[in-house]
């Protein structure tokens, strides 16, 4: 499983027409992977037919993966009887007997957005599927990183600032930056901004695919950081729901390479949501007691979440220092969360709040810089595994765009 797919996928269907019996075993195993716990998958024997007998009745899902046994023209046009009857969002994946090259390119070239050789193994065909789902969202190459803080006041925010500003200017990546805290959001005073519109305004817009009202909430920090200057939602009412907000992001991926998420003074289902879409999940806490246990509970519950294994997450305790004998030692925060500290980060109020009063960038000096180097190896893992990519190509691959190809073909 690849960094990128390694995440909960969207809502979507999956049907499968198959007569290989490993494929299809494989196929009925994808409901024990935690990633596919949104998916719907439907494994039936069958074949390009069966399938088009279906697609009669019902309508097509986001992906349809049909066996076949012959690759001839015979079944190319079988193919094209059947995308007449899919939805025009639906993508297909075939499955044959026999690795051809040539066969490959004719099928991706009419719109197929893969071809496989049976027996197709569990990984392959979970990875195939991920793939093709994230290609859907048009967010393939894109990365979410979400950042969680243990309890409230660890600083979560302050590190997602000096994340955000390390990414844009070091590692030279177009990023967005977001929070989700509506009116508790503080956002503003680190990076410099005033807030300019509501969190509901925000997803209100992702809802409409308005991206003119949403480029307006940008606030440009440098040429390659943008902040959605969200925050003016009063303190009291309701936040967004997950399921918007989770919509918002959808829209931000395919335009950023990076979405970087402060997830403090969010709502605990939109931090679970945030939580399972991200690629990368930075727990912020402090070496104190409450502090690490709260920490403890939430690796447990990602864990859980994830299939027993919370392998994206990087553990960065914060303000180490500011009560040196009262704070647990490195190698005790260790034993106790059965989980390494990624990060340590000195206690500097000098640094962190000098740069929120006198508005300055937090990495500007030497002590900024320091907070960086000892941000870097976590910085280097979000971006060194595969290619980030300006994502601003259509998702595209789907079985209705295969008639017309094979008219114009003719
Ligand atoms: N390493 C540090 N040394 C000194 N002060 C720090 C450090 N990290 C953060 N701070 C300061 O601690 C305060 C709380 O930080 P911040 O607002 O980032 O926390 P938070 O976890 O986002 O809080 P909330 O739960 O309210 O969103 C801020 O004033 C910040 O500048
Ligand atoms: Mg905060």
């Amino acid at each position: 499983m690849s960094a990128e797919t390694n995440i909960l996928l969207p809502t979507s269907g999956v049907d499968l027409f198959l007569k290989d019996k490993e494929t299809m075993e494989a196929a009925r195993s994808l409901v024990d992977d935690w990633r596919f716990a949104r998916v719907t998958v439907n494994v039936e024997e069958g074949d390009v037919e069966t399938a088009i007998g279906s697609y009669q009745n019902i309508r097509s899902p986001s992906l349809v993966i049909i066996e076949t046994d012959t690759t001839d023209d015979s079944f190319i046009e079988r193919l094209g009887a059947l995308s007449e009857y899919c939805s025009e969002t639906t993508n297909a994946i075939i499955i044959g007997p026999v690795n051809d090259v040539n066969l490959y390119r004719n099928l991706t070239s009419l719109g197929i957005s893969d071809y496989l050789v049976k027996p197709v193994p569990l990984e392959t065909l979970s990875e195939v599927i991920a793939t093709t789902l994230i290609e859907k969202l048009g967010a393939k190459g894109s990365r979410l990183i979400g950042v969680v803080g243990s309890k409230g006041g660890v600083g979560t925010t302050a590190l997602t600032q000096v994340l955000a500003w390390a990414l844009s200017e070091e590692m030279d990546q177009k990023t967005i930056l977001l929070d989700a805290a509506g009116g508790w959001s503080s956002l503003g005073v680190g990076i410099g901004f005033e807030p300019s519109a509501s969190l509901h305004e925000a997803v209100k817009a992702a809802e409409n695919k308005d991206e003119d009202t949403l480029a307006r909430m940008y606030h440009k920090a440098n040429d390659k950081l943008t902040v959605l200057a969200t925050g003016i939602d009063p303190m009291l009412e309701t936040s967004v729901q997950a399921n918007q907000y989770e919509a918002l992001i959808d829209v931000l991926m395919t335009s950023y390479p990076v979405v970087l998420v402060d997830l403090s003074g969010a709502i605990p289902s939109l931090k679970k949501t945030i939580i399972n879409r991200a690629h990368e999940l930075l727990l912020v806490t402090t070496p104190v007691l409450s502090s690490l246990r709260a920490a403890r509970t939430l690796l447990q519950e990602v864990k859980l979440l994830q299939g027993g294994e919370a392998s994206s997450v990087d553990l960065l305790v914060n303000m180490v220092g500011m009560a040196s004998s009262k704070e647990v030692p490195k190698k005790d925060i260790a034993a106790a969360l059965e989980y390494e500290p990624d990060a340590v980060i000195p206690f500097d109020p000098k640094l962190f709040l000098g740069a929120e009063n006198e508005g300055k960038k937090i990495t500007q000096g030497k002590e900024g810089k320091e907070v960086i180097s000892a941000l870097m190896p976590i910085l280097t893992k979000l971006l060194g595994e595969g290619d980030l990519v300006d994502n601003t190509k259509e998702p595209g691959g789907v079985i209705a765009d295969l008639l017309g190809k094979m008219t114009q073909k003719k």
